[in-house]
């Protein structure tokens, strides 16, 4: 269908070509270029941290921040079950014990007030993941890890240009990460970021990212490390779009007002909110749950919309409720009724930064004709 309207479609009309052909023209493309470093000072000034440590994706990047906490084998950390899996993944592959919370309603964001409950003498550290354009209430969660001493590992993969009480998200874990995939505020194609202000786990970051080589030798490792490495050419990507964050904000806020106002009269359908009192939403995607009322759910909708030529995704999965995890005989028994809810009932309408206003109008009439098929 030519006029498909897909789920996302990226904008690169800043000085990404330009970037790109200098690289070109100057052979750097690989992850030596000046470019990487380049990015990820800016990125960390932006965000307001002492360092950035550039790697090929938002989930590579939790995998880093959570090894070099360095957390002793089997401890357990506190990470919301709706989101996606590279959070639980990043916890198992560093040999720790994820510990689920669930969402609450309204934000979808891990419903703080749950996380007392979860605590045991192994828990060491508290993920917090940012879900879909509101931030996590972080405050509390802050002060818990102070009280207790846990570490915070903060994934903004979703946040870029979003703030908590005027503070950038991407400063507030002992490390940050974001993503750069192509539907995020700030994208290299594939891309992701460490985000510190700990000079001793950044540098471990570094040189996990690159093979682990020895400082006394290239090519002797004392530890085992990945090729993580972002290359130059994104990195140039990411320069150009950095530049951009601000409009891009702006413009996810217009997306996000539009649908509020097509849709805000709609009883079947349930919306992100516009604000709470820490964050104004810049609507990353813009999502919304179906209403109990209705006697379908959300893979029924996004098909009828599907058939009329709108694109869409699902929410989350939630992770006790992955067939991986379940095999491997994690959260047994264990349920998050407003995760399991929101996973089955949630879905995302079009709203990358490249949607137009009269796809988004046919967007708000066709959820308007599915939702009374
Ligand atoms: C909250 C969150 N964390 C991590 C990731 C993983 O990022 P990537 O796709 O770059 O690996 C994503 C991806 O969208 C995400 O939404």
């Amino acid at each position: 269908m030519d006029d498909f309207i897909a789920v996302n479609e990226p904008v690169l009309s800043g000085n990404e070509k330009d970037y790109l052909v200098r690289c070109i023209e100057t052979g750097w493309i690989s992850s030596e270029g000046p470019a990487v470093r380049e990015f990820e000072e800016r990125m960390a000034r932006r965000v307001g941290r002492e360092y950035g440590v550039a790697v090929s994706n938002g989930s590579t990047a939790l995998e880093l921040a959570v090894r070099t906490l360095r957390l002793p084998e089997g401890s357990e950390v506190i990470m919301p079950a709706f989101t996606i899996i590279s959070c639980a993944a990043a916890i198992l592959r560093a040999g720790l014990i994820p510990v689920l919370v669930d969402a609450e309603p309204l934000t979808w964001n891990m419903d703080v007030s749950r996380i007392a409950k979860k605590l045991t003498p192994k828990t060491r550290a508290i993920m917090v993941v940012h879900i879909y354009g509101l931030p996590t209430d972080v405050q509390p969660i802050l002060e818990l890890a102070a009280q207790r001493q846990l570490r915070v590992v903060e994934d903004a993969a979703e946040m870029h240009g979003q703030t908590y009480r005027g503070k950038a998200c991407g400063s507030f874990g002992d490390v940050s990460v974001f993503s750069f995939y192509t539907n995020k505020h700030i994208t290299t194609g594939e891309g992701g970021m460490i985000m510190t202000d700990d000079a001793a786990l950044a540098e471990a970051c570094r040189s996990l990212r690159n093979l682990s080589h020895s400082p006394r030798r290239r090519f002797v490792h004392d530890e085992l490390g990945f090729n993580y490495r972002l290359t130059n050419l994104q990195a140039a990507v990411g320069l150009a779009q950095l530049e951009r964050l601000d409009e891009s904000v702006r413009k996810k806020r217009r997306i996000g007002a539009f649908y509020n106002a097509h849709f805000s009269s709609l009883p079947e359908v349930e919306l992100p909110p516009v604000k709470t009192d820490y964050a104004e939403n810049i609507y990353w995607v813009y999502g919304m749950v179906l209403s109990n009322s209705l006697d379908f759910d959300a893979e029924e909708m996004m098909s009828r919309l599907r058939e009329m030529g709108v694109g869409t995704r699902p929410f989350f999965w939630g992770m006790h409720e992955q067939p991986v995890f379940r095999k491997m005989g994690l959260f047994a028994g264990e349920h998050y009724p407003v995760t399991e809810r929101i996973a089955r009932r949630g879905f995302y309408v079009p709203s990358g930064l490249g949607v137009t206003e009269e796809q988004q109008a046919r967007v708000a009439e066709c959820v308007t004709r599915a939702l009374r098929m």
